[in-house]
């Protein structure tokens, strides 16, 4: 046995067995060993009448060692082996359940014959999350323990499960208070044995076929059918829930045991894989000392009560942090306010919070026009108007009123960190907190590290990010950060093939096809045209434009006819309330447009240079954002584009798919839009890192951590 992480000891006539493998317990080869070799010292000793499966540290199993996941074959034991072997032991077993039993932790928990739980405690089966299905047993024993239909929904869903959820659906059978969860799981199996209980093996269970509801089966794969996902799994989990209700144990985990390893093997898997891992590693920032001294962020600022001030005053709300949000006017203020209340209220029709809750949340935020009253804020975020010199008389003013050791934040999109930081007085407190539309909803927090931020200052933002259930990811200063300047050279060559031809229609039908929600034009009159232009002024005022007469002139245009978009029910398309249709005035528009600038129309854009011309120079900035440091992996940069712009995550964002069609391909295709585009203005340059990675035979899943 491995004696390191699992240990078999008695109490007195009650095996334990007990798995130590930090931080979460997760199931790797060497604790599949032990636990083997644990169960079968337990059926060489006959002195042992009950066993007890518990684990050590913060929590329960929390799954698979997902790093197996990327081997050629899963080293053995395989978990269908070990779990028969446990569920098959001739005493009765008891999983005794803290933390989270997720994945095969929970799938552990399901071949005990009992399960006992802290009502603290979390299960699930989340395997769906990383496109593949709960591959040991639990496709199999959860339908056989809690019914068809709450099996379906919960592995379809990879939701977690409280404790007392958990109890009611009958995957455990006890839950217990804030005590010593291993007594009470010794209690349990004496009165177990007293009451001369045995061996309660769930693959021995049978789906009662009239307890699944007419059409459950083929109800669900429609709805797949309906919303295609990409992800390989939900369709191979319903065969396989299914197979519970009309086969054996044996051959619905046959059928299991194969479908996990196709979706396993598919490329959507091992993207979905990878921003599992590309989230947890976004958020660890290289190079800072270890000892650093943290900030406390117990009370927030947040200066301007507008559309992404208000989202993001509630995102502190929510998790019980108070803040103070202060305007320039009453009226700007109670609009902002009601703004805030009317989104919870919504909530409340939509069953996720109670009239209650929003009363609560709405007395954590205190409006105000005195900007003296941000004096006790540990961080103060500003989120007014786009305009440089408004923007630094704030950061000066809360220079002046800010604690001592106050962050002070900026949620500007395209000015300068640094130069705001100075106004402030205070660089090292001073960094960026760019939030995304709508801010209270969109997971996505690019955290802008300034010239001079100090590394606490960045750590303790990064830390809230979590803890306010966003997704930070660091970006260095430059203009757009990393996202947003990808995103200028997608909507530059959207704009060309506008001019060239191509329909805003066939353009956003191009890029859909790849699993993005919307292509760029239904994009930008979301967001707004208006909004979408002053970026280009911006860009112009700072003089990084390309000095290109047509570049990005459509939008400048609509901007000028006052089509922003849905909200006048008129930009890229018009609109009959939320319909956006193709509108003749666009056409018209383009072609006036492009003779002016002497483009020359063509009618055979195709949907392959659609997604070539609008996505690889997207991929090419994001290589040079890496060369320059601006983010520190390429993953960051697929962290952004899955959580701020819709990236489809089974393509595993913009690097890892480039990745997956070649560099070579990418490099190949830049030159040949140089040629046959002509390269007047670099647009088709290629970036020296990818011309170094191709030469090299690299990608950028290889690169290491780059800091300019
Ligand atoms: N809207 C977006 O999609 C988005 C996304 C990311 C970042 N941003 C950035 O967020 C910031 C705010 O954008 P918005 O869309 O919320 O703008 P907005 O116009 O909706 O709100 C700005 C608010 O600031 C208030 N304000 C102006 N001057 C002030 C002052 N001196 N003191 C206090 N309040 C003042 C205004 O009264 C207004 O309510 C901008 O920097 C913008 O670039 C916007």
């Amino acid at each position: 046995m491995n004696q390191t992480v699992v240990t078999l000891d008695k109490n007195g006539d009650i095996g334990v067995i007990r798995i130590d493998n930090p931080p979460v317990n997760a199931l790797s080869q060497p604790v599949r060993a032990g636990l083997q070799a644990a169960i079968e010292q337990v059926q060489a000793d006959a002195t042992i009448r009950a066993v007890v499966v518990h684990a050590a540290g913060r929590t329960f199993v929390a799954g698979a060692d997902i790093n197996e996941f990327s081997l050629p074959e899963l080293p053995p034991p395989g978990f269908h082996e070990i779990f028969d072997q446990l569920e098959r032991l001739n005493r009765p077993v008891i999983a005794a359940i803290h933390g989270t039993a997720l994945g095969g932790g929970l799938e552990l928990a399901l071949a005990c014959h009992y399960r006992i739980a802290l009502e603290s405690a979390k299960v699930g089966l989340p395997e769906v999350h990383l496109g593949i299905l709960p591959g040991a047993g639990g496709t199999q024993r959860l339908p056989r323990l809690i019914g068809a239909q709450a099996a379906l929904n919960m592995i379809l869903k990879g939701e977690h499960v409280a404790a007392a959820k958990a109890l009611q659906l009958g995957i455990l059978d006890a839950v217990v208070g804030d005590e010593d969860l291993l007594a009470a799981a010794l209690r349990y199996a004496r009165e177990l044995l007293s009451q001369g209980k045995g061996p309660r093996r769930t693959s021995e269970l049978t789906v009662d076929p009239a307890s699944v509801p007419a059409g459950l089966f083929e109800q669900a794969r429609a709805a797949l059918q309906k919303r295609p996902t990409g992800n390989p799994a939900p369709a191979r989990i319903i065969d396989c829930v299914e197979a519970a209700v009309s086969k054996t144990f044996a051959e619905g985990a046959a059928l299991e045991k194969r479908l996990v390893e196709e979706c396993r093997r598919t490329q959507e898997s091992a993207a979905l894989r990878h921003r599992f891992f590309a989230e947890r590693e976004a958020a660890k920032i290289p190079g800072l000392p270890r000892d650093l001294e943290l900030r406390t962020i117990k009370r927030v600022g947040v200066v301007g009560a507008g559309t992404m001030g208000g989202g993001i005053a509630m995102n502190f709300v929510n998790v019980g942090i108070p803040v103070r949000i202060v305007e320039v006017e009453q009226a700007a203020l109670e609009r902002g306010l009601g703004v805030v209340r009317k989104n919870y209220e919504i909530s409340v029709t939509r069953g996720r919070l109670t009239a209650e809750e929003v009363e609560q949340r709405m007395a954590l935020l205190q409006g105000t026009l005195d900007y003296a009253d941000l004096a006790d804020c540990d961080l103060v975020i500003e989120a007014v108007f786009e305009d440089l010199e408004l923007k630094k008389k704030v950061c000066t003013r809360l220079g002046e009123v800010c604690k001592p050791g106050a962050i002070i934040a900026s949620n500007t999109s395209t000015l300068d960190i640094d130069v705001l930081a100075e106004a402030s007085g205070r660089p090292a407190d001073f960094l960026g907190m760019h939030f995304f539309s709508p801010a209270n909803v969109m997971r996505l927090l690019e955290v802008v590290r300034g010239a001079k931020t100090a590394p606490a200052v960045l750590v303790t933002v990064v830390n809230l990010a979590k803890t306010i259930g966003k997704v930070p990811v660091v970006s260095g200063v430059c203009f757009g950060f990393i996202g947003n300047r990808m995103l200028e050279s997608y909507l530059r060559e959207a704009e060309f093939l506008l001019l060239e031809g191509a329909s805003p229609a066939q353009i956003d039908a191009a890029i859909q096809s790849l699993g993005l929600p919307m292509g760029p034009c239904r994009m930008l009159d979301l967001a707004g045209v208006d909004v979408g232009a002053k970026v280009v002024f911006e860009q112009a005022k700072a003089g990084i434009l390309p000095p290109d007469p047509s570049y990005r002139v459509v939008v400048q245009k609509l901007y000028e006819l006052g089509r922003y978009g849905q909200k006048t029910g008129a930009g890229y398309y018009k609109y009959d309330g939320r319909m956006p249709l193709e509108d003749p005035e666009v056409e018209t528009i383009c072609r006036q447009l492009a003779a002016e600038h002497g483009i020359q129309r063509r009618s055979d854009i195709s949907e392959q240079e659609i997604i070539e011309r609008c996505l690889y120079p997207l991929i090419n900035e994001g290589a040079k954002i890496l060369e320059e440091g601006i983010a520190y992996r390429a993953s960051d940069i697929d962290v952004v584009w899955i959580n701020g712009y819709g990236f489809p995550d089974y393509r595993g964002g913009p690097m890892f798919w480039a990745d997956s069609i070649g560099l070579d391909r990418i490099a190949e295709r830049l030159d040949h839009y140089a040629q046959v585009r002509g390269n007047e203005y670099g647009y088709w340059t290629r970036a020296a890192l990818l011309t170094r990675l191709v030469n090299e035979g690299r990608k950028f899943a290889d690169l290491g951590i780059m800091q300019g």
